[in-house]
């Protein structure tokens, strides 16, 4: 299948230690749907290790590169949780179901409701600082910023521009009846604990999914639906695919029936209207 062979590109060209194995849908259940996306990747193409170039760009990327990877080493100072970027953008942002940058620095600026206006990529990136790792925003200045920039246009660069991205984001599921956290608990037990922990705080590999070291509730993936795609197609870790479409969201919504911090800056969201339906405030 496509997807592997193009995930496994993307790993060599990072030379990344995966996990567990990355999507493989090994342990896909009889009589769940394929995949969706499995038949959208021939633009799936991240660029190969010798064009990164051997100039101050190339220095440029590889610290985009680390700072996705490492955001606690290298973004110390922006982040105020235990998440590095690479948690929720899976194998560096080359992973073509788990909210990839390959391709996605064609489609800026973009309007968002949420801001109530056009957003280009650093704003976005800030954006991701701000409610996904609990900190702050990068000055415009910033090497630091400036080389994520040049990192996710450098794995953008074979996406000709006004392209669609088909893989962007996350691969949709959609909710057959209401989420039932009860159930999502009891999933939880069972599929999760081992690596999360009993208590959601993960441990030294593995990021935590709630509490005061985790997402904020201004995060997308504090949304039940969001969450609950990105758990479909990637966890277990190594083994999307593996649960129920109704497995997805009830962990989903007991993960985010849990604490964890504000986003007082949410007072200024969806200035304009369209707040989704999950938004939780
Ligand atoms: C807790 C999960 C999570 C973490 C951690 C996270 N993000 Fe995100 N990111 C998302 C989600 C969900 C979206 C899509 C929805 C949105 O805009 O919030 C997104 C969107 C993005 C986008 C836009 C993608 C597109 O398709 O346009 C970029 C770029 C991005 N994040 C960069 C980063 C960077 C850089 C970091 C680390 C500093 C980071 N993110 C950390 C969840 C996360
Ligand atoms: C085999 C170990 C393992 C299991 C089991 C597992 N995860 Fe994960 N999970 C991880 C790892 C590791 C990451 C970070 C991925 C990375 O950095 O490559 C992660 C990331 C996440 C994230 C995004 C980052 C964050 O901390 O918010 C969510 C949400 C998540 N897992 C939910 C779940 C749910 C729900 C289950 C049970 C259905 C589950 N996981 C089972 C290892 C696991």
């Amino acid at each position: 299948m496509i997807v592997h062979k193009q995930k496994s590109v993307g790993v060599m060209v990072l030379g990344l230690t995966l996990l567990a194995g990355g999507c493989i849908p090994s342990a896909q259940v009889a009589g769940e749907k394929e995949p969706p996306g499995a038949d959208i990747h021939p633009l799936y193409l991240p660029p190969s290790p010798d064009t990164i170039p051997g100039d101050l760009r190339g220095e440029d990327i590889r610290m985009g590169y680390l700072m996705v990877v490492e955001t606690q080493q290298y973004g110390k100072r922006y982040v105020g949780n235990s998440l590095n970027c690479t948690n929720c953008h899976l194998d560096a942002g080359l992973h073509p179901q788990a909210l990839s940058f390959v391709g996605v620095s064609v489609l800026y600026p973009e309007y968002r409701a949420r801001a109530g206006r056009r957003m280009n990529l650093v704003d976005q990136i800030n954006d991701c600082f701000e409610r996904n790792m609990n900190g702050t925003a990068l000055p415009p200045d910033s090497t630091r910023l400036s080389a994520i920039v040049a990192y996710i246009e450098w794995l953008s660069k074979n996406v000709p521009p006004g392209s669609a991205v088909p893989w962007r984001g996350l691969p949709p599921i959609t909710p057959v009846r209401d989420p039932d956290v009860v159930n999502g608990k009891a999933v939880y037990e069972k599929k999760c604990v081992f690596c999360h922990g009993v208590d959601g705080q993960g441990t030294m590999a593995v990021p935590p999914l709630w509490g005061p070291r985790s997402y904020t509730i201004g995060s997308d993936m504090a949304r039940v639906s969001v969450a609950a795609s990105f758990i479909k197609a990637n966890m277990p870790r190594g083994r999307g695919w593996s649960i129920t479409d109704e497995e997805a969201f009830d962990v989903a919504a007991y993960i985010n029936s849990q604490p964890r911090p504000d986003f007082p800056k949410k007072v200024y969201d969806w200035p304009k209207g369209g707040k989704p339906a999950d938004a939780p405030y």
